[in-house]
C-alpha cells in the first residue's frame, strides 16, 4: 500500500480522492492489528498449565517431589505380564533359582513356523547362517563364531534357553528383544528346533510317499555353483578377531554333534594359521 502511495506521488498521477482511500485503510489496517497483538498476548495457552516438569519439584505433593514413585501393588495399564514364563522364558524353581523349561508357552502351528523362520533369517542368519551351523556371512569376516546349534551343547539346551539368549544376549552376541516382541522370540526359538531336526534328518524320518531327493540333485537342475548344498567352513580370508580357543569355550567349536550331522564344525586354530 505504502509503495503504490509513494508510486502515485513519484509520477504524479495520484488523484486526491485515491490518497484519502488509501490512507483510511492504512489506519483500519493498523487497528485491527493492535486488536489482535493484544488478543494474542492475553491468551493462556496449554504451554502455561499448571503441570510438573521432569526432575522439577512440586509444592503440590507432601514430600515436594515432582517425580512420583510407582503406587505399591499397582500394574500400569498394558503391562500386567500375568505369564511370566512367556515374557521370560524361565520360570523360578523350587530352589529358588530361575529355571529354563523345554516347552512352548503355546502350540506351534505352521504359521508360527513360518513367522520363525522369516525372523530368524533376518536377524539371526547374517551370523548363524540360514542353517544355523554359526558361520554365517558376518563370522566369514571375522566376528566371533555364532553357536552351531547342531552340537551337542546347543542341542540338549532347552527350548527356552534360546528364548533367553534372544531377550539378553550371550557373550559376543548382542540381544535381539527390541527387534523381536516375545512372540516372535519364541517363533524363532521354534524354528531352530526345526532347523535342528531338518540338518539331522534321514530318509527314515520322512512320511512314506512323499519323494526325497538329494540336495546335490536340486543344485544341478537350479544351475547353483558346484558345492552350494555342501557344508562349509570359515574361508581363509576370515579374519578372526578373536582367536579361537576351545579353552574359552567358545559354542561354535564345541565338540561335533552325532557322526552324521552335515555340518563342518570350523577348525581351532586362527585364519591365518589356517591359511598356511
Ligand atoms: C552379530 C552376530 C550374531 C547374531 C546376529 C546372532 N547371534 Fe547368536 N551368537 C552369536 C555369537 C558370536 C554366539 C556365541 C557367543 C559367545 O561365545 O560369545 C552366539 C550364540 C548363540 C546361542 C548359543 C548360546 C549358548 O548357550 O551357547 C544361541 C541359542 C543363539 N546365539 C541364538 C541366536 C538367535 C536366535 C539369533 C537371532 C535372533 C542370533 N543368535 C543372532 C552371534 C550372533
Amino acid at each position: 500500500m505504502m509503495v503504490s502511495r509513494l508510486k502515485n506521488r513519484e509520477q504524479g498521477t495520484g488523484n486526491r480522492e485515491q490518497n484519502v482511500h488509501l490512507r483510511v485503510r492504512c489506519v483500519a489496517t493498523g487497528a485491527a492489528m493492535m486488536v489482535l497483538l493484544l488478543i494474542a498476548g492475553c491468551r493462556q495457552d496449554m504451554q502455561n498449565q499448571p503441570k510438573i516438569r521432569s526432575q522439577r519439584g512440586s509444592e503440590l505433593f507432601a514430600d515436594h517431589r515432582g517425580a512420583r514413585p510407582q503406587v505399591a501393588n499397582t500394574v500400569a495399564r498394558g503391562q500386567l505380564r500375568e505369564d511370566s514364563y512367556f515374557y521370560t522364558g524361565v520360570i523360578q524353581a523350587a530352589d529358588g533359582y530361575r529355571e529354563e523349561k523345554n516347552e512352548m508357552p503355546f502350540p506351534v502351528t505352521l504359521d508360527v513356523l513360518k513367522r520363525g523362520q522369516e525372523r530368524f533369517n533376518i536377524y539371526c542368519s547374517p551370523c548363524h547362517s540360514r542353517v544355523g551351523n554359526g558361520l554365517g556371512e558376518i563370522v566369514q569376516r571375522g566376528y566371533k563364531p555364532a553357536a552351531n546349534y547342531h552340537d551337542q551343547v546347543r542341542l540338549s539346551q532347552p527350548i527356552s534357553h534360546y528364548f533367553y539368549v534372544m531377550t539378553h544376549g550371550y557373550g559376543a552376541m548382542p540381544d535381539y528383544s527390541a527387534q523381536l516382541t516375545p512372540v516372535d522370540r519364541w517363533a524363532v526359538a521354534a524354528y531352530i528346533r526345526a532347523l535342528q531336526l531338518s540338518q539331522a534328518a534321514k530318509v527314515e524320518d520322512v512320511p512314506s510317499g512323499v519323494p526325497v531327493r538329494s540336495l546335490k540333485e536340486i543344485a544341478q537342475e537350479k544351475h547353483l555353483p558346484e558345492g552350494f548344498a555342501e557344508p562349509w567352513t570359515l574361508p581363509a580370508t576370515a579374519v578372526q578377531a578373536l582367536p579361537n580357543d576351545m579353552k574359552q569355550g567358545n559354542p561354535a567349536l564345541a565338540p561335533t554333534g552325532p557322526a552324521d550331522l552335515k555340518i563342518t564344525i570350523p577348525q581351532s586354530k586362527p585364519a591365518t594359521a589356517a591359511a598356511k
